[in-house]
């Protein structure tokens, strides 16, 4: 079992190349719906996106010396991470106009930390017509303390950094490995950064984005693919190697799972994971990088729903991140919620059932769940799934899942393992 490249930075990565001209050549693409979808978007803005014909993990990206600095709306909506074309277009063209995506299945996603940290580098932000237009004659740098250390607005105002005239001074940065790897992208792009990994992030900004050059870039393991597959080896007991998932990167959740009573091995290529019959329950709350992330909680939930005793599961994230818990329930799940807080008392088997997929994380959960259920469970608005995992069903079944994806439409179906 291997872990492709991760989508929370591959998207990001794909967005900074429109920071210079240039041919840029990514490897470790995930082959999943969002990559498509910011592959449209950059061709939307002008850019010319092919898959290698040799290599199905490669990504070739032409940005010409012309873009044209919007993100339209059609585009905008189906994808929330397009809003970090917001930082590198107006970085490298003075202005930039971004629809302003919605809302989420869990929950309100505001951009206000993007807003107001851009306009602390002197640029002019208004949201009009449902869009965030952004300008700047000069991006100016300076010191952009982040009231939370929002992935998405880093991301945002390091790529509008490189191009303000100085130093600037991200702190409370977030410090995801996704954003380290986008730092590492933009240092081969020839942006001068240090701290990357830390809350403290400082750029050596040129006033234009214009010293800027293209790069070639392999892109980091998804931690949160991997945490999936780490999920299911623990509701469904056995062994498994995922190759590709790096300790350093999942170290409090990997505590977890140990807490749990799984035995986790790091070495140099990945994580060998065992898993007993049936787990312990832990209490556990989500929180910023290095915390647990609010990514790896449905996940956690599945687990607990069939561990022994009881787990009280904290989100500090995004509250309204609970959608799947009442899916769960269906499948006889004993899950209370409260507020931002969930207990969940561990039964021994769940019962399979038809339950719905809200977003990416709570598709691949429920199939998870499904493995600790008696009889069939079908999930259905599975194409979320597609949008964050190549081909989910399959790594499972590969390892000893009775799982299969429906050809026609958005159903997946999950049962033990045979
Ligand atoms: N927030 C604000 N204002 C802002 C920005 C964020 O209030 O201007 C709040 C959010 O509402 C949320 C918290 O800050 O309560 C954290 O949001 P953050 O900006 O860190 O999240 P994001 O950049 O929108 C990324 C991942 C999410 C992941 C979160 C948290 C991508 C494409 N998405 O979102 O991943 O859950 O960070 O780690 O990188 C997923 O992969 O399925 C996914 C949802």
């Amino acid at each position: 079992m291997a872990v492709a490249g991760a989508k929370n930075s591959v998207l990001k990565l794909m967005a900074a190349t429109l920071l210079a001209e240039g041919a840029y050549r990514l490897g470790n693409v995930p082959r999943i719906v969002d990559v498509d979808l910011m592959a449209e978007l950059l061709r939307a803005v002008g850019c010319t996106v092919e898959w290698d014909p040799f290599d199905a993990a490669a990504l070739h990206i032409d940005v010409p010396a012309e873009i044209t600095p919007v993100a339209p709306y059609d585009i905008v909506e189906r994808f929330r991470a397009s809003v970090v074309v917001l930082g590198p277009m107006l970085a490298r063209c003075g202005e930039a106009t971004v629809a302003l995506p919605g809302g989420d299945d869990f929950g309100p996603r505001p951009v206000d930390m993007h807003v107001r940290g851009l306009t602390e580098l002197g640029a002019r932000v208004d949201v009009v017509h449902g869009n965030i237009e952004a300008s700047a004659a000069e991006l100016l740098a300076g010191r952009v303390v982040l009231e939370f250390p929002s992935v998405g607005a880093t991301e945002n105002l390091l790529m509008a950094a490189v191009a303000a005239k100085g130093t600037t001074v991200i702190d409370n940065a977030a410090r995801e490995p996704e954003i380290y790897d986008l730092c590492q992208f933009l240092g081969r792009m020839g942006a001068d950064i240090s701290g990357a990994g830390s809350s403290t992030l400082v750029v050596e900004g040129a006033g234009t984005a214009r010293y800027l050059r293209s790069a070639d870039h392999t892109v980091v393991g998804d931690r949160i693919v991997a945490a999936t597959y780490l999920a299911a080896l623990g509701v469904a007991s056995g062994e498994v190697f995922v190759a590709g998932a790096r300790h350093e990167h999942m170290e409090l959740l990997c505590a977890k799972l140990a807490e749990m009573g799984m035995i986790i091995t790091p070495d140099a290529d990945g994580l060998r994971a065992i898993a007993p019959r049936r787990l312990d329950s832990v209490d556990c709350s989500t929180l910023p990088y290095p915390g647990v992330a609010t990514d790896y909680k449905p996940f956690l939930v599945a687990m607990l729903a069939t561990a022994s005793g009881v787990g009280i599961v904290t989100e500090n994230l995004f509250p309204g991140r609970f959608r799947y818990v009442d899916e769960l329930r269906r499948m006889g799940a004993d899950i209370r919620t409260d507020a931002h807080h969930a207990v969940v008392r561990g039964v021994e088997r769940l019962s399979g059932a038809p339950v719905r997929a809200h977003d990416i994380r709570a598709g691949a959960a429920l199939a998870v769940a499904g493995l600790g259920a008696d009889g069939p469970t079908i999930v259905t608005d599975a194409h979320h799934v597609a949008r964050g995992y190549e081909d989910l069903a399959g790594d499972l079944a590969s390892l000893g899942a009775n799982i299969r994806a429906e050809q026609a439409g958005s159903r997946r179906g999950a049962s033990p393992p045979a």
